[in-house]
């Protein structure tokens, strides 16, 4: 079973993806670590993030053991990595091992920007997990706090509506809701009650399915 999760910045779509993953006994792949960790990379070797050319040579060279480093999680890398993820070059490299994840014998659940449009297209299920941009900030604050980064939430907020917004008009997959993706909207949600809505989701999705096979 694939299970795509799309959404914007901080929607709580990778705690929900990796609660999912667990509870069906499912791989989890976090694409935004893919784009961080590209970021990241162009930016060690003093390369340019738009400069596409730099920022696809840091992609095919991309160590994914490195993917769950805490660095990568920081308010600026993921700034950066929305710039890295605007070029086609960079998407089209990440791709192959996108795809590949998801198509493991056991299936997977993936999350990021264009799962549902893109990169599995053929998904079982797709979910399109968001919350207003308030709330996603405020979010978004805690988690820095609890990792020690000083930071204002009116900062965090400006980033997220930033990055959202390079998110949705770049030509290159943007961030949009698939057409057969199930809206989420965790704004009124705690991390439990959102969990238990998707695995709602999920549970309609493969019962209906079955009904159908
Ligand atoms: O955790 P958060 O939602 O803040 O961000 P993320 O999922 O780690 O993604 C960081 C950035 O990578 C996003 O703002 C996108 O620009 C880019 N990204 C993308 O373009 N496509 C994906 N499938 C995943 C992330």
């Amino acid at each position: 079973m694939i299970i795509a999760i799309d959404g914007p910045a901080a929607s709580g779509k990778g705690t929900v993806a990796k609660r999912i993953g667990l509870h069906y006994g499912l791989p989890h792949l976090d694409t935004g670590a893919l784009y961080r960790a590209v970021a990241r990379d162009t930016l060690a070797r003093g390369g340019d993030l738009a400069d596409p050319a730099a920022a696809s040579q840091a992609a095919s060279q991309l160590d994914v053991e490195t993917l769950s480093d805490p660095s990568l999680r920081t308010a600026g890398i993921g700034e950066a990595a929305s710039v890295v993820a605007r070029h086609q070059d960079v998407r089209s490299v990440l791709l192959a091992y996108q795809r590949t994840f998801a198509h493991g014998r056991a299936g997977a659940v993936i999350d990021g920007r264009d799962i549902g449009t893109v990169i599995c297209p053929d998904a079982d299920v797709k979910l399109f997990v968001t919350a207003s941009p308030e709330v996603r900030a405020q979010r978004r604050y805690l988690e820095l706090c609890t990792q020690g980064i000083e930071i204002e939430e009116e900062a965090v907020l400006i980033d997220i509506r930033n990055r959202d917004e390079r998110d949705r008009d770049r030509q290159a997959s943007p961030l949009r809701q698939a057409e057969d993706a199930v809206l989420l909207d965790t704004t009124n949600l705690d991390i439990d009650a959102a969990f238990r809505a998707a695995i709602d989701v999920i549970e309609a999705a493969v019962g209906q399915a079955g009904q159908a096979g």
